[in-house]
């Protein structure tokens, strides 16, 4: 941070020999403090006509924890470079959501960042924004069958499921199983969300030739994407269908070796039907993503095995340098990357995401496994959570 200030100090003074020094010091900052302030310096270096622009950012919901961090972040990014925001909530309704962008437009804003409830449902609405020539960054999830968004700011959501499936084929040893079979259940995401197929196939792509060869067997039969999605990405509807399946397939004492979950509010679920309903004794292999509260605090107390996480700080940051540029006229590309100087990584990917009106160009972090056994590294260290003194760790806001 400190070196960061220096730079942009000698930068000033146009020395330009110490600042190539002082740029490479800083490629090693890592704590969400030092990523925040690192960006704060470049968006203050960046063209400034667009500084007072308003910023509207439509959030999904307040009922899944995740989007609470991700509007905190991005209301806190965009206003400290200078914007005015408005943040909107639609509780998990797609009307709502419709509702919630018109009065943004209405309000006259200068970008939308949306992350959408229902990928197919923004079409009308944000056809509006285009004709106001208001630019739309799909945010975390893509928005589907429109030309009006011009970028897109995730992850990479199929690396997420991947991670997922990685992790169990390990954790199992499927790889040197012989002739032993592990019983494995999907719970996935809602069909509503573009991401949620990206993940689960990300995972079954993993599992898929265990399947195959006969060492993973899913007693449930439900295998297909169809057959294992949760609407809305719900902890109760997850509880109730994997209830059901404990129910109807483990209830003759079967073990279940793992149960492969897209995502930590579906894990939450999952893991109070196997602690109420599943009579073995083993330890069973969950999955999650997020790094939500609840759930890390089950992986602590050895209930959840994993989760993905995804910096969302990072992904505010992201969003705001994009944001910037387009209103101060530039065309984003991959240079945006190395320009604005983020310490964390993110690729320019300009094939993975049709959103069946065009390709959008895309800026995807990358997602890390995160365990017991990491939690104090990847997220204490980071700066992201705090360890609170009931020795569970707590989102930093
Ligand atoms: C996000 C996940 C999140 C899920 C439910 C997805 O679109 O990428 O991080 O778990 O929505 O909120």
């Amino acid at each position: 941070m400190k070196l960061k200030k220096l730079c942009a100090f000698l930068a000033a003074g146009m020395l330009a020999l110490s600042l190539v020094a002082c740029t490479d010091g800083n490629t090693t900052a890592t704590s969400a403090e030092s990523q925040a302030d690192s960006s704060k310096a470049e968006s203050d270096a960046a063209p400034t006509e667009s500084k007072g622009s308003k910023i509207g950012i439509s959030m999904p919901t307040k009922s899944l924890e995740r989007w609470n961090r991700d509007g905190s972040y991005l209301e806190k990014e965009f206003t400290k470079a200078g914007y005015e925001v408005s943040l909107t909530y639609s509780d998990n309704k797609i009307d709502q959501q419709v509702k919630d962008i018109e009065g943004l437009i209405a309000d006259k804003v200068n970008l939308l960042v949306v992350a959408a409830i229902d990928g197919e449902s923004l079409a009308q609405v944000l056809a509006e924004a285009k004709s106001q020539n208001i630019p739309v960054i799909a945010y975390d999830r893509l928005i589907m069958n429109t030309d009006a968004i011009s970028y897109y700011v995730s992850f990479d959501n199929y690396t997420v499921g991947k991670l997922q499936g990685e992790f169990v084929a390990e954790k199992l040893d499927l790889a040197n199983a012989g002739d032993k079979k592990f019983n494995i259940e999907f719970t996935g995401g809602d069909p509503a969300d573009n991401n949620a197929t990206f993940f689960f196939n990300g995972a079954m792509d993993v599992i898929k030739p265990y399947i195959e060869s006969g060492t993973v067997v899913v007693p449930s039969g439900q295998t297909t994407f169809e057959q294992v999605g949760t609407a809305q990405w719900d902890t109760a509807k997850a509880l109730s269908r994997f209830q059901n399946i404990l129910g109807s397939y483990y209830s003759d004492g079967t073990q279940l070796d793992a149960a492969l979950c897209s995502n930590d509010s579906t894990a939450l679920g999952v893991t109070q039907a196997i602690q109420s309903d599943y009579a073995g004794t083993n330890e069973v292999v969950i999955t999650g993503q997020d790094g939500d509260e609840a759930n890390l605090a089950n992986i602590i107390d050895g209930k959840q095995t994993m989760t993905v996480y995804k910096a969302v700080a990072n992904e505010a940051i992201a969003t705001l340098d994009l944001g910037a540029a387009i209103l101060n006229n530039e065309k984003p590309d991959a240079s945006l990357i190395e320009k604005s100087g983020w310490s964390f990584d993110c690729t320019y990917d300009t094939s993975s995401y049709d959103n069946g009106a065009a390709v959008i160009p895309s800026y995807l972090l990358v997602p890390v496994t995160v365990t017991k056994d990491n939690i104090q590294k990847e997220l204490v260290d980071t700066g992201y959570y705090t360890m609170g003194s009931d020795g569970y760790p707590h989102p930093v806001q």
